[in-house]
């Protein structure tokens, strides 16, 4: 309420306000670029609903939060948003257009491949002539790395002619929370053919803007002390009123393994959403552990029925992935392990990566939830 949020109100015991989602939006300003993002988003989800495909939207990388208006200092998440730029490429391949919702600077589908991190381009060039004296110097690619740069050049002209991918980029923890909450919004029109894929690392604490420093937080006056409000957990309205009918993958991230499966147990009761991906901070690239409702058997067909149309999908529901073990504990919550081996185990030069397990798995849930009203 904006009442709570007086700046100058103190805060005697370390009690911070507590915004619903309701009150952070009625207090908290819109990012100036929202409106031409959502007329984007507009246009986009249309030609996707007219070319038949399903949309995924991706959420990637970390979330900002300033602590003065005019910023100069700001918090950060650790997310260089590998899992969303990663994933985002396998739905594409999976023929889903994608909504490629992304800090920005973070990592982006294709050009992940040759960030200065991950492949630094100017160390597989080679120089040719050096040297000799004639002024001139040729470039040419490096052989080994021929065959590794035409298949994600392919697949990236692929996907522009397609325009199966539209991105939009975030800062701070308010830009996403707008954003995410505008996207899905558009995005819920294509009903059960939306998936909303929440992989970015989202900021449980923010400071309103009514409590930041308008100017550069001075040094005079010694040591520091922020005391920060929740960021609401925006899941709940996500579920409950933004989207209709989608199917919600949220991430949950900790460092202590004990936690995850208990965590992602109860986001999943409290928030009522279809899948909750655990993953600790030091395996998840190597496993992440899937948590979902159990699933209830199919109802028989009624006498003269005919098969739902896309039988493809159900099929390919009923075989589990060969790498999901699944853990058989009582209560109303499936769980089950998807692990990869480790780079040393496999003999490919190319290093398979998880996300290709996650995405193909969620690809067969929601063809069964679209088709089947799981
Ligand atoms: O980018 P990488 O380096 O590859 O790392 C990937 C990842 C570890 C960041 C990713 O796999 C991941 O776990 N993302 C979710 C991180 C996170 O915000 O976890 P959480 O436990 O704090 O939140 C759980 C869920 O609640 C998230 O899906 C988030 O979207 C949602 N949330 C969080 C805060 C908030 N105020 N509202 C929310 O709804």
């Amino acid at each position: 309420m904006p009442g709570d949020l007086d700046p100058s109100s103190t805060h005697p015991m370390h009690q911070s306000t507590s915004f619903s989602a309701e009150s952070y939006f009625a207090t908290q300003s819109a990012p100036p670029s929202l409106e031409q993002d959502i007329a984007s988003v507009q246009a986009f989800v249309a030609r996707q609903a007219a070319a038949n495909r399903n949309v995924v939207l991706v959420t990637s990388g970390g979330t900002t939060v300033p602590l003065e208006l005019n910023v100069v200092r700001f918090l950060d998440n650790f997310s260089a948003g590998t899992r969303g730029a990663t994933s985002a490429e396998y739905f594409l391949k999976a023929g889903y257009a994608v909504i490629f919702m992304h800090r920005q600077f973070s990592l982006q589908p294709f050009s992940r491949h040759y960030s200065h991190s991950t492949n630094p381009f100017l160390d597989f060039l080679a120089v040719e002539g050096e040297g000799e004296g004639n002024g001139t110097v040729g470039i040419t690619a490096d052989k080994r790395t021929d065959a590794d740069l035409l298949a994600v050049l392919t697949a990236y002209k692929g996907v522009q002619m397609a325009g199966s991918l539209h991105t939009l980029t975030f800062v701070t923890v308010n830009d996403y929370l707008w954003l995410l909450r505008a996207v899905s919004q558009e995005l819920s029109v294509l009903r059960r053919r939306a998936m909303y894929y929440l992989a970015a690392a989202v900021s449980d604490f923010f400071l309103p803007r009514q409590k930041m420093s308008e100017h550069k937080i001075q040094s005079g006056k010694g040591s520091l002390h922020i005391e920060m409000d929740q960021v609401p957990k925006v899941l709940k309205p996500m579920v409950e009123e933004w989207t209709r009918d989608g199917f919600i993958v949220s991430f949950k991230l900790e460092t202590d393994d004990q936690l995850l499966i208990p965590k992602a147990r109860a986001a999943l009761e409290r928030y009522g959403h279809q899948v909750v991906i655990g993953n600790d901070l030091h395996t998840r690239k190597m496993q992440v552990v899937f948590v979902e409702r159990k699933r209830k058997p199919l109802p028989p067909l009624p006498p003269g029925a005919e098969e739902p149309e896309s039988e493809e999908a159900v099929v390919e529901v009923k075989e589990a992935a060969p790498a999901l073990e699944a853990e058989g504990q009582p209560g109303t919550a499936a769980v089950s392990w998807l692990r990869i081996a480790p780079p040393a185990a496999t003999t490919s030069t190319q290093v398979k990566e998880i996300e290709e397990d996650i995405v193909a798995e969620l690809v067969r849930r929601h063809a069964a939830w679209i088709t089947h009203d799981r």
